[in-house]
């Protein structure tokens, strides 16, 4: 990540002395004088970008080149779901796989990726980028790809020779040597066992780089989903699709995807036949 160039000032006029900024700041930039209980501004460079001094000031004395008045916005916690609604929506999200032709409004898919944005990411580095794809021929394309690549693996380790080779070392591939076939089969009846007729694909992607990619990429992914349940939208992690990312040697899974970077958490969303009237204790 590169250094803060921006800048902050502290409103002297408007200061009250608080202290709270002190408190808040991780990268330790505000500091108070421990005679005049002023403020000061130390290594600037190192502000990670992340606004905690902006929301905490009850003044608005911090002046944050990144935080502009208009991007600032008070919190009415008497609007806050109550923990028992909170504790629903947790409860009632399911990866409804229902899902049917009519495609999910772009509102709503905006909304889904603004929560998506809205996670937090390891050093506020926010290196996640969020790609949309609602092509239909781009979609079939990457569902039987993604057979293919595991097709692939199936005709190499699917014999007696290479069982008795890799067997011992590979059991988690065996383990699933059955689905593939499943999902062979289902995809020459004309199903859609990877998508699962899916109208959009989220695709939470970060550059090679960032370290915390994965973290950061699916706690972005579980806001989604949980927006995408509050709409009533059908969600379902895409980890067939993740997984024949990695055996995809020729990379062509990642080209059909079209992003730039890894792509990390892969969410299929839709409109659902119907809403689960149910959930179970789990
Ligand atoms: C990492 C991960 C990968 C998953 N991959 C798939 C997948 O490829 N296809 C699918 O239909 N569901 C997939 N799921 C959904 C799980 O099967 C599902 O979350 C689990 O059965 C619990 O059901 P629920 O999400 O409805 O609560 C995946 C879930 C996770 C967390």
């Amino acid at each position: 990540m590169g250094q803060f160039a921006g800048t902050i000032e502290i409103d002297v006029e408007r200061c009250i002395k608080c202290g709270k900024c002190v408190q808040v700041c991780p990268s330790e930039i505000m500091v108070r004088d421990p005679q005049t209980r002023e403020i000061h501004l130390q290594q600037v460079e190192h502000c990670i970008g992340c606004g905690h001094c902006v929301d905490v000031c009850p003044t608005d004395s911090v002046i944050h080149s990144s935080f502009p008045p208009e991007t600032v916005h008070a919190i009415d916690y008497a609007q806050m779901p109550t923990p028992e609604q909170v504790m629903l929506l947790l409860k009632s999200r399911r990866s409804n796989r229902t899902i049917t032709s009519r495609p999910v409004p772009g509102e709503w898919l905006e909304q889904i990726v603004e929560a998506a944005r809205c996670a937090p990411t390891a050093s506020n580095s926010r290196q996640v980028g969020f790609t949309l794809i609602t092509d239909p021929e781009q979609l079939r394309q990457i569902g039987e790809y993604t057979v293919e690549v595991f097709d692939g693996l199936r005709r190499v380790f699917d014999n007696r020779v290479a069982k008795a080779l890799c067997g011992a070392w590979l059991p988690g591939l065996y383990r699933y040597i059955p689905t593939f076939r499943r999902l062979r089969r289902a995809q020459s009846a004309g199903k859609d066992p990877i998508l699962r007729r899916a109208t959009a694909l989220l695709v939470i992607h970060t550059p090679k780089s960032n370290r915390f990619g994965c973290e950061d990429a699916n706690l972005a992914y579980q806001n989604a989903s949980l927006m995408a349940q509050s709409l009533g939208v059908s969600q379902v992690y895409m980890g067939f699709i993740i997984s024949a990312i990695k055996q995809d040697r020729k990379g062509r899974l990642v080209q059909l995807l079209g992003v730039d970077g890894k792509p990390q958490a892969i969410m299929a969303l839709g409109i659902p036949a119907f809403r689960y009237p149910k959930y179970v204790d789990r």
